[in-house]
């Protein structure tokens, strides 16, 4: 199959290589020049773990290559996937669709026989429709089926999630469609993953549910960590205790700093959008925004209290900003909110990711000192907080740590350390939802 993917960012590029990877021949385009000057050199745009070596190898071989025009790779395509971003509408928090519907145009011009056209974005019901639209009012005499194809791999494990997905959602009622599909997807159907056929609507609908589903259940155990907070229970063997039950499941039990990323804030807000439009509104997702975006700012209350309440000239250091590990991507990431509540207190505020720095410094600016590593990180800090669990946060030398610090305050905001090894090396130790010293001195102030 001859495959033309038309955006070349996270999505664009994992799908791309994967597809290459399955033996298909796979062309990438994607507006932004320096992203494919950089590609054809072997140079990686985002950071992805296996991304380097899977476009390396389909490059050689000859089944990957990039474009900066999509002309000839569209001529000559059997599907066309729109993989192009779908941020937020400024002012209303509709999905803009700007850029899936300026690709539509652009592709409609050089469409030659049949050609499958799938959109691949995260797109609100009816966009299907109206890229068909596009397409047949510019080209009346076009022979194509507009397909919807969510995609639900996830940064930092994307070409894992792209070869051994859970499902796969294929929105098309056209029988030429579907044929080309599962060729498509052929070796991910030897291996059993579930093809889901589904109306091109509900296909866009599943996307949207699916995330704005994912991102309750991390607000609802962000809530319940919170009540724990107040009531001495720990979250953790709560999320345990509630995720050993099926209908439960185990995952996205994990309360932390409140949700970010590319997807989960934008789509659930575009879902909102939707449904209200459709007088169908969805007061729990509409809870669940709410809720997360006062939590984000809260954690540098949180910060605050174990300092004593006062964060003037205190200075933070903060291990991790992007929205979590495995990713280059800061796009709303909980780290943004919490730099600037925590400069609005008056704090200096230092940092250090093992990945998210260039990305950092262009949403964070001067308002962070950037650092080389960990430790540099932590000197001289009052109170050094986890924003984002790394890997290589997990295991930090504690007593150098500690060495290093003006105060010995640690703010763990993904729990990955415990309260008992903490308090033995004498730090003032809070994390989320957990008993310790820290918790129980605030519940008994507020107790009082
Ligand atoms: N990032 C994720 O983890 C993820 C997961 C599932 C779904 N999605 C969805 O996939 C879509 C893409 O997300 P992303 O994170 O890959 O975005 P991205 O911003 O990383 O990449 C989009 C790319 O499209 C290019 N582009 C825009 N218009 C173009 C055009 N007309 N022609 C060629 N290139 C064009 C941009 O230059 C950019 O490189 C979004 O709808 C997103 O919601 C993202």
């Amino acid at each position: 199959m001859r495959v033309a993917m038309i955006g070349t960012g996270y999505v664009g590029l994992v799908s791309g290589a994967c597809f290459a990877d399955f033996g298909h021949h796979v062309t990438c385009v994607d507006k932004d020049k320096t992203k494919i000057e950089a590609l054809k050199r072997g140079d990686m745009p985002i950071f992805e773990p296996g991304l380097a070596e899977l476009v390396e190898l389909n490059f050689r071989e000859g089944r990957l290559s990039f474009a900066t025009e999509l002309a000839e790779p569209v001529r000559n395509a059997d599907a066309i996937f729109i993989a192009v971003g779908t941020p937020s509408r400024r002012g209303d928090g509709h999905a803009d669709l700007t850029y899936v519907y300026t690709a539509a145009h652009e592709v409609a011009d050089q469409l030659d026989g049949f050609t499958v056209i799938v959109t691949k974005s995260t797109v609100p019901v009816g966009t299907g429709d109206e890229v068909e639209r596009i397409i047949r009012a510019t080209r009346p005499d076009a022979d194509i089926a507009v397909v919807s194809n969510p995609e639900f791999l996830r940064e930092g494990a994307a070409i894992r999630d792209f070869k051994h997905p859970d499902r796969i959602v294929i929105g098309t009622e056209d029988p030429r469609a579907k044929e080309i599909m599962t060729a498509l997807y052929r070796p991910l159907y030897l291996n059993a993953a579930p093809i889901l056929y589904t109306g091109r609507r509900t296909a866009e609908l599943i996307k949207y549910a699916a995330n704005a589903f994912l991102a309750t259940k991390v607000t609802f155990i962000n809530e319940i960590a919170e009540l724990c907070e107040k009531i001495g229970a720990d979250v953790q063997e709560v999320a345990r205790g509630i995720g050993l039950d099926n209908r439960i499941g185990t995952k996205f039990l994990h309360a932390g700093p409140g949700f970010g990323g590319s997807c989960f804030p934008k789509d659930a807000q575009a879902l909102i959008k939707t449904a209200q439009d459709h007088a169908a509104p969805l007061r729990i997702v509409e809870a669940v925004v709410a809720v997360n975006d006062v939590r984000k700012r809260a954690m540098a209350r949180k910060v605050a209290a174990a300092l004593g309440g006062n964060l003037r000239d205190r200075t933070i250091a903060l291990l991790g900003l992007t929205f979590k590990p495995g990713t280059d991507d800061m796009r709303e990431a909980p780290s943004i909110a919490l730099v600037t509540a925590l400069r609005d207190m008056g704090a200096k505020v230092r940092a250090y990711d093992p990945a998210g720095m260039e990305q950092a410094k262009m949403v964070l600016g001067n308002d962070v000192v950037y650092c080389d590593g960990p430790y540099a990180c932590a000197e001289g800090a009052d109170a050094l907080v986890i924003v984002t669990e790394w890997e290589q946060f997990r295991a930090l030398d504690l007593g150098r740590l500690k060495t290093l610090m003006a105060r010995p305050v640690l703010i763990d905001l993904r729990n990955i350390y415990r309260p008992d090894e903490m308090a033995a090396y004498g730090f003032i130790y809070d994390s989320i939802g957990r008993p310790g010293p820290e918790n129980d001195r605030r519940r008994t102030t507020e107790e009082a």
